[in-house]
């Protein structure tokens, strides 16, 4: 199977997980994407969606589906992205698509996390992903040094040979090099830098549910 063969297998997956009725919290990247186009088939059984980006939100509403501001919502069941990568345990490392700060947000209103991810998501010490870190743009040489010291190398985001410019008008900072043993003290940690708006670690609030795409087919691990 390809890896895109098992992104569609779990995104179909996710659709058990969506609450008739309700608001659905959508995340982003090309898991969610697929996720995104199946969910526009059962557009008629939910109440609208939250988007984690622009891209998404955009995407959404091209099927037709309504997109909510998050702060037009109280409550929603579920909130359906894919992971960078993902431990045994449910603690993760998201941000590969620039989007972390948002699916942070957008995933704290939700009473479960379902995760959609190919098989080789799993891993059981995270940080062979380069960590992503959303900083204030006058701050990220100083966060990169102090990011240094924890045992990273930190390297500014470029696209298009500028700074990466997040939806929230923030620069990205990819930390190299770190084996993370202790994924919720380095989360608070890396929080309390100052200069950082977010953490690519999802662990103090990780996934409930991993939806993972194997050659064997869909295996669900709860948390
Ligand atoms: C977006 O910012 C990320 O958190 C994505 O959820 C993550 O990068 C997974 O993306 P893919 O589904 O494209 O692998």
């Amino acid at each position: 199977m390809t890896q895109d063969e098992l992104k569609l297998a779990v995104a179909q997956a996710a659709i058990a997980y969506v609450v008739e009725g309700e608001i659905v919290g959508v995340g982003t990247g090309s898991t969610a994407n697929f996720f995104i186009d199946e969910l526009a088939k059962i557009k008629h059984k939910i109440k609208a969606a939250v988007a984690s980006s622009e891209v998404t939100a955009a995407r959404l509403r091209s099927h037709g589906i309504t997109v909510l501001d998050l702060n037009e919502v109280t409550s929603m069941p579920v909130y359906i992205d894919g992971a960078d990568e993902i431990t045994p345990q449910g603690a993760m490392i998201k941000g590969g698509g620039a989007a972390l700060t948002r699916e942070k947000i957008v995933a704290s209103v939700a009473e479960k996390f379902i995760c959609i991810a190919d098989g080789s998501k799993l891993v059981d010490v995270l940080g062979k992903f380069p960590l992503p870190v959303e900083v204030i743009p006058m701050s990220h040489a100083v966060v990169a040094r102090k990011l240094n010291a924890l045992g990273g190398e930190a390297r500014l985001r470029i696209k298009d040979g500028q700074p990466l410019l997040t939806d929230n008008g923030n620069m990205i900072l990819d930390v190299h090099g770190m084996q993370i043993h202790d994924p919720l003290a380095m989360e608070a940690e890396i929080n309390n830098i100052v200069g950082v708006v977010t953490v690519g670690l999802f662990a103090r609030q990780g996934a409930n549910v991993c939806l993972l795409g194997t050659a064997e087919g869909v295996k669900t691990l709860q948390f």
